[in-house]
């Protein structure tokens, strides 16, 4: 733990957290008087073999080509005298959404929001050659504490499409729920690991459990690899069928079985929130002539978009967009 003045211009502040690279700390930039989420790493002691200072500047070039309120924004890189580099970023306000978690399951409204906006900043990381590879809930802040602006950070794992790929020791990797099958069997992987990650995590978000568990991270990996998970409804019954297999879909171990993209996965969100709300009666009021329609009316109303939806869900060839 710091404190004091680092790098001539950062007035610590207090931990925000700690991670496999380093500390978060809250701190304040002496100049602007604005204050920062700084991330530090500290020089390392072990062997000269550890990827860590090559992984933290990957960090930082990987936060610096993005830009979208969904990614965390980096202000600052730099290495101080004594050798510790460090990463000045926006200050979430809020908690992490594993802190969220663990105060209790999400309405299936709030956890769509989430998954959408997790999904639209993976859209925009991935369109920059920016794969993430470790979205788990630590690694997700809800800022303002509603939810309601949802932010990436910790893109300390993440493969840039024109950089070489890490070699070495690597980082010890946590908890594997949250790791595509392909990933835990060292396989060659791409954007579609993320959507893999996002399926957990509504999944743990709609239920309060992980689609895989285990009573060590070794029975864990077996499970995610061989096993079914338990349909989401049997564990969270209020969830709608289609949901169950826009979930389903992103948690298949083959990756071409997934959404092919951050997108398309959106917008089966999307459409699975105005589903709802029309089955539940609970549409915009602008939309008051549909908000009455139950499912089996859709079909009357809007027969081919129901055609689609069910020729989706059973052969899971979705491909249609709106507005295409
Ligand atoms: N920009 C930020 N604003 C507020 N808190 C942050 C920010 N970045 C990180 N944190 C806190 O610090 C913790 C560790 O940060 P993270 O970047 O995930 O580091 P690590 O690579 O060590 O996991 C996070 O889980 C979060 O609680
Ligand atoms: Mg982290």
């Amino acid at each position: 733990m710091r404190s004091g003045i680092f790098a001539g211009r950062y007035k610590i502040l207090s931990l925000l957290g700690r991670g496999g690279m380093g500390h978060v700390y809250r701190a304040e930039h002496l100049g602007l008087g604005k204050e920062v989420a700084l991330k530090i790493l500290a020089p390392l002691h072990g062997p000269a073999s550890s990827d860590f200072p090559e992984r933290f500047a990957r960090e930082a070039r990987a936060i610096g080509r993005l830009d979208h309120p969904g990614c965390v924004r980096i202000f600052d890189y730099g290495q101080d005298d004594d050798g510790s580099q460090y990463i000045a970023m926006e200050l979430i306000d809020g908690p992490t959404l594993g802190t969220a978690l663990g105060e209790d399951v999400f309405s299936i409204h709030r956890a769509l929001h989430v998954g959408r906006a997790i999904l639209s900043a993976l859209a925009h990381a991935h369109a920059h050659g920016i794969v993430h590879r470790d979205i788990k809930p630590e690694n997700v802040m809800l800022a303002g504490g509603s939810g309601f602006r949802v932010v990436l950070i910790d893109f300390g794992l993440a493969s840039l499409r024109d950089a070489p790929a890490l070699t070495g020791r690597g980082m010890a990797v946590g908890s594997p729920s949250y790791i595509a099958p392909e990933r835990l069997l060292g396989q060659p992987h791409d954007h579609r690991a993320d959507i893999y990650s996002v399926g957990v995590l509504l999944y743990e978000m709609i239920t309060g459990i992980r689609p895989f568990i285990g009573e060590s991270p070794q029975e864990i990996m077996a499970n995610a690899l061989s096993r079914p998970h338990r349909p989401l409804r049997a564990l969270a019954p209020h969830a709608s069928p289609i949901l169950e297999a826009v979930i389903r879909r992103a948690l298949s171990k083959d990756p071409d079985k997934r959404f092919a993209d951050a997108e398309e996965m959106m917008s089966a969100l999307g459409d699975v929130e105005r589903l709802d709300a029309l089955a539940t009666g609970d549409a915009e009021p602008a939309d008051e002539a549909s908000a009455s329609m139950t499912i089996a009316e859709l079909s009357i109303h809007q027969p081919s978009r129901l055609a689609r939806l069910w020729g989706w869900l059973r052969y899971g060839a979705w491909r249609w967009r709106p507005g295409h």
